[in-house]
């Protein structure tokens, strides 16, 4: 046996093994505690609990680090396209120039979606969120693209992630389009995947969008930084979902509920709403921050924090740098731009925020992307899940091959009642 540790429980000592990743991490495998000890652990909310191995990426809370297959997420930002980052999640490795033609033809064969699917818009109340109508889409999906006869699995998986990486993106536009009352806009095959997106989103039969290059640059950076992140929330529903080997779309459509969450996901749309607050009561920051350190507030500062890192995350300065270029472009000054500054300023310097390593995240300045890009608020959770398919579907993929791969069933410690009678009910007194 290699490394262990020993553990003694009861006078009795018992060896465990000791597994270290490519970076050095070291983790101990209890997967026979149980069965030597009748212990389980008990970690809420998996702070201290790896669920598996991959291969995928890699994350250092401590030092800032975020590579997707080894490579550094800022050379990814700085030389790549979203589409290519999403190959190399998703295949594993870099692809050749004839790869990427190939995948970039398949993303736009599969970029349609059946017609039929917009009957489906119609029905959702105006008022419906755009994540909520996406998850209920992406399940839909499965219904109009049942698995093909006559494929191999590994055929059938491909050709389900292809259709899920180029329609997720359909999906999208067509829900902002008929929530507008629009004209849908097709993709188009003379478009590269962001500009196509852009299209479909801001294109009108009387004001053709404009392509700015500039602009597609941006929401391909922002979509690669979103790209992956090892096992958070809704990446992790999305592995145990897909645990119970349900199709892919499925799977999908529960990571996209989880990632709606403000403490996940939602942020990006949260900073916004709470730098508007802040502008419209005159752009102080020291009550927010003030009710941030406040442990009776259930106030949170949106945007900062993190579960791994307890640095700079390091797609938060990419994107701030994204955020400045952005509105250079566009020539545009964004009040909220200088609001979040003004925080970040402050609540580096502040006590509370130093101690609890709380530091601004991805979602922090993301939104002030989205804003100059003309998407809506509530769809920047949308913008967030487009990013994080290839990521989700990598994960999903990297699970069903994996050989130690079972069904997700964790364990608990039982604190409830021992064991009661039945009383029937005309004996029952009422303890209200
Ligand atoms: C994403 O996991 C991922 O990788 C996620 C993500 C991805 O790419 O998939 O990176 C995307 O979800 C980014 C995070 C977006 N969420 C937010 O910005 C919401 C605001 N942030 C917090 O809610 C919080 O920081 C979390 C949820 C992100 C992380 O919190 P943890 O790790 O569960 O830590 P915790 O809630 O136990 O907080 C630890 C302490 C507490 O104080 P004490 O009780 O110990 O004194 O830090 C405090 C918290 O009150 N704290 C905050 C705070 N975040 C943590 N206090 C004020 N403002 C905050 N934002």
């Amino acid at each position: 046996m290699g490394e262990t540790v020993k553990l003694i429980i009861e006078g009795k000592t018992i060896e465990l093994p000791v597994l270290t990743g490519t970076e050095g991490e070291k983790a101990i495998d209890i997967s026979r505690l149980r069965e030597l000890t009748g212990y389980i652990t008990l970690d809420p909310g998996m702070a201290n609990s790896g669920s598996c191995t991959s291969s995928i990426t890699f994350m250092d809370g401590e030092k800032g680090i975020l590579r997707y297959r080894g490579i550094p997420v800022e050379e990814l930002a700085e030389q790549s396209t979203f589409v290519e980052t999403a190959y190399l999640l998703v295949k594993g490795r870099l692809p050749t120039k004839k790869q990427l033609n190939r995948f970039s033809i398949s993303l736009n064969d599969n970029s349609l979606v059946h017609e039929d699917m917009q009957f489906f818009y119609q029905n959702f109340p105006r008022a419906s969120h755009p994540m909520g109508i996406l998850s209920s889409m992406v399940n839909a999906l499965r219904s109009f693209y049942p698995e093909l006869e006559g494929l191999s699995q590994t055929e059938e998986i491909n050709m389900t992630v292809t259709r899920l990486l180029s329609k997720l993106r359909t999906l999208a536009a067509m829900s902002y389009k008929i929530s507008r009352g629009h004209k849908v806009i097709y993709p188009r095959p003379d478009m590269c995947y962001c500009s196509n997106f852009l299209n479909m989103m801001f294109d009108t039969p009387v004001r053709p969008y404009e392509i700015d290059d500039d602009l597609v640059q941006a929401l391909n950076v922002f979509w690669i930084l979103h790209g992956d992140h090892e096992q958070n929330c809704s990446t992790s529903t999305v592995r145990v979902v897909g645990s119970a080997r349900v199709n892919l779309y499925a799977a999908i459509s529960a990571g996209i509920a989880a990632l709606w969450g403000p403490l996940h996901g939602g942020a990006n749309q949260a900073v916004i709403t709470m730098l508007e607050e802040i502008h419209s009561s005159g752009s102080d920051v020291t009550p927010f921050l003030k009710r941030a350190r406040d442990k009776n507030d259930p106030f949170r500062l949106m945007g900062f924090g993190h579960r791994i890192y307890k640095t700079h995350d390091p797609r938060g300065k990419i994107i701030k740098s994204v955020c400045d270029r952005v509105l250079k472009k566009l020539r545009r000054h964004d009040p909220l731009l200088d609001i979040a500054q003004k925080l970040e300023e402050v609540a580096l310097k502040d006590p509370y925020f130093i101690d609890h390593h709380l530091y601004p995240n991805v979602d922090f300045y993301s939104g002030i992307v989205l804003r100059a890009l003309g998407i809506p608020t509530n769809m920047f959770t949308v913008m967030f899940a487009i990013g994080r398919l290839p990521g989700w579907v990598a994960q999903w993929k990297e699970s069903t091959e994996d050989v130690n791969w079972k069904l997700h069933r964790p364990r608990q410690i039982y604190t409830g009642p021992s064991e009661t009678a039945y009383v029937p009910i005309d004996k029952r007194k009422n303890t209200i």
